[in-house]
């Protein structure tokens, strides 16, 4: 009996889309305001769903205070309030894209998250845009 369990938890950070190997004009037409070359910031939300079955004696899959802290202490430290770009050595040669994003922050989060459960992030980078980690 499998059930997913989600925690939603938000940030603010900046960054700015551009690919080093385009022209400045390519990269307006690809990324438009993303583009802009003195940053603009997103309130992210971020929705960490771990998939499993509930334990007998708690009836829990997993705590969400355990997981709420593991969230806090291994992302939103990183990730709140930065620039994603200058601050996340991730970032430096990635595109800090929701897409990449939410892998980076899947990727975190897979060392945290013992193996038993199945691991998803859902990222909203505004409230009409989101992307999910895996896809599937
Ligand atoms: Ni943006």
């Amino acid at each position: 009996m499998k059930i997913a369990v989600s925690r939603k938890e938000h940030f603010n950070a900046a960054h700015r889309l551009y690919n080093p190997s385009w022209s400045d004009e390519k990269n307006d037409v690809i990324f438009g305001k993303c583009n802009n070359p003195n940053y603009h910031g997103h309130n992210y939300e971020l929705i960490v769903t771990l998939v499993g079955e509930p334990d007998p004696e708690t009836g829990y899959v997993y705590d969400m205070k355990v997981l709420s802290e593991i969230i806090k202490a291994h992302v939103l430290v990183h990730f709140d309030h930065k620039n994603l770009n200058l601050d996340i050595p991730y970032f430096k040669n990635l595109n800090p894209t929701a897409e990449n994003i939410a892998v980076v922050i899947w990727r975190i989060l897979r060392q945290q998250i013992d193996n038993q459960y199945e691991l998803k992030v859902k990222l909203y980078e505004t409230e009409r845009n989101f992307v999910e980690y895996p896809a599937h």
